[in-house]
């Protein structure tokens, strides 16, 4: 898989100058210490709890997170840019997830996705202006005898055409079960 492109114009540092890791992030982060040999290898946890307590991965959390792990940001960035789940801004509150491995592929997901991008006027990995939606693909969703499928936030659509894109998005409903 291809990593990520980062968008590196996303401010580096929160407006208030203030720490964005607060002791209680950090005791999160923490308490997976016991389970790991090394801090360093805290590091996918310690996304991981920030992205949830954030919505995001932001650049200053990034060189926080190096900081408390004892990890180069460079090497935090690498990370975290190698793994589309992981996000530098913010998420739609509607994410949706086409799947990118070989049965959803043969059976047609590059023509759902540009179907996406052109509806929604979005790349992989971005947000419309309005905050609705994000797009994003990923491995197998689990209904690989259903493809192409994507997921919206946690409802599965299966077998999905180009020509459903229109009807789903409009569904207020769509990312609900
Ligand atoms: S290959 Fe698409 S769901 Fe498995």
């Amino acid at each position: 898989m291809a990593w990520q492109v980062i968008n590196r114009e996303i401010a580096a540092a929160p407006a208030d100058g203030k720490p964005l890791l607060t002791e209680e992030v950090k005791a999160k982060i923490a308490r997976f210490f016991p389970k790991y040999e090394t801090r360093r290898a805290v590091l996918i946890p310690a996304l991981h709890v920030v992205q949830e307590t954030f919505g995001n991965v932001s650049y200053q959390a990034m060189k926080e997170i190096g900081e408390f792990l004892a990890v180069p940001p460079s090497e935090v960035l690498d990370t975290m840019s190698f793994y589309s789940h992981f996000w530098t801004g913010d998420r739609g509150r509607k994410v949706i997830v086409v799947c990118r491995s070989l049965s959803c592929q043969v059976m047609g997901h590059e023509a759902l996705l540009e179907a996406l991008r052109r509806h929604l006027a979005i790349s992989e990995h971005e947000t419309t202006p309005d905050g609705q939606w994000s797009l994003m693909t990923e491995e197998c969703l689990g209904a690989c005898e259903h493809g192409p499928c994507m997921l919206i936030n946690e409802r599965l659509h299966a077998k999905v055409r180009p020509d459903d894109v229109a009807r789903i998005l409009a569904d207020p409903n769509c990312d609900k079960e």
